[in-house]
């Protein structure tokens, strides 16, 4: 497909990452769940959309640690300005759902409604958890705190060659995050494709993500908004909703390499990477930087 494009594509293959069904999540939950060991907690609470990739993995380092996966979703939360967006999404059966109920996690699916209720329904949990007595971890959605996001600043450390882009999918944040702290300051421009209709990520998650990491590194970087390269363009209607040219980039991928996309985040990001090659802004060398998502593909309706 690189020639098709024009471009020396390569692809970083984070959907066989093995843990679980594979996804950028358990790079991020290696170091998340020692954080939880360390607390001493017995219960995990999380929260993400009813096929969350983050939920699946956590659901199984936590079986493997035999702590108690609480996790709250709605299928399609929203951001509260925006509203609801409509079209075709996953439905909240099978895909990872199936797979979260094999490996023995709670997962409360509310009806669809902001983030803000959202992450209101996790403290709301939390608290019911406490008064029963457990000792209660929460993790952020998608894993996405500067722990997280470490786990892909150590990721970028396997990658053997230089490229000149990388292309990667961003919704809760501590992915891209990492990736742009590792090549700050290299040749290698990092791109960043929201799967969210969110135009104040940058700002509000991604630089603190990136101060939490100065802290955890020791580093000075100081990363500010200007230095995160970051395309709403492939959103499509809206988040965990399926977009067109998400849909054409899983058929042309599958068919091309025998290589699954899921329609929430990867589909996404290569018809980000397709759309920038079409209009020349890709050149060289270019790393497609896949952040697996596959179990949901079997959660389409
Ligand atoms: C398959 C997949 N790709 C990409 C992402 C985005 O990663 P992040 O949440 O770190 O921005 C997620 C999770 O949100 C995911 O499950």
């Amino acid at each position: 497909m690189g020639k098709e494009l024009g471009l020396d594509l390569w692809i970083k293959r984070d959907d066989l990452t093995g843990f679980a069904g594979g996804g950028n999540k358990g790079r991020k939950i290696e170091y998340l769940l020692a954080d939880v060991l360390r607390q001493e907690a017995d219960t995990v609470i999380t929260c993400g959309s009813s096929q969350s990739n983050f939920v699946r993995q956590l659901a199984a380092a936590c079986s493997m640690h035999g702590l108690r996966l609480r996790a709250v979703t709605m299928d399609v939360p929203y951001d509260g300005p925006v509203g609801a967006p409509s079209g075709t999404r996953l439905v909240s059966k099978g895909g990872n759902l199936m797979l979260d109920d094999l490996l023995g996690a709670q997962v409360d699916i509310l009806p669809d409604g902001t983030w803000d209720e959202l992450f209101d329904a996790v403290e709301t949990a939390a608290d019911e958890e406490r008064s029963a007595g457990r000792k209660v971890a929460t993790i952020p959605i998608g894993g996405s705190s500067p722990v997280g996001a470490f786990g892909f600043v150590q990721a970028a450390a396997e990658l053997d060659q230089s490229f000149d882009t990388i292309v990667v999918a961003t919704s809760s944040g501590s992915t891209h995050t990492g990736l742009v702290y590792a090549f700050h300051g290299t040749s290698t421009r990092v791109i960043g494709v929201s799967c969210d209709p969110e135009p104040g990520l940058v700002a509000e998650t991604l630089v603190p993500l990136a101060e939490g990491l100065d802290k955890i590194t020791g580093q000075k970087k100081r990363l500010r908004e200007s230095d995160f390269e970051y395309w709403l363009d492939w959103v499509g209607p809206g988040y965990a909703v399926f977009s067109d040219d998400g849909m054409a980039a899983i058929h042309r991928m599958a068919r091309a390499e025998g290589i699954f996309l899921d329609p929430v985040y990867s589909a996404k990001s290569f018809a980000g990477l397709v759309g920038l090659a079409e209009r020349g802004e890709l050149s060289g060398r270019v790393l497609f930087w896949h952040t697996g998502g596959f179990p949901s593909l079997f959660a389409m309706p």
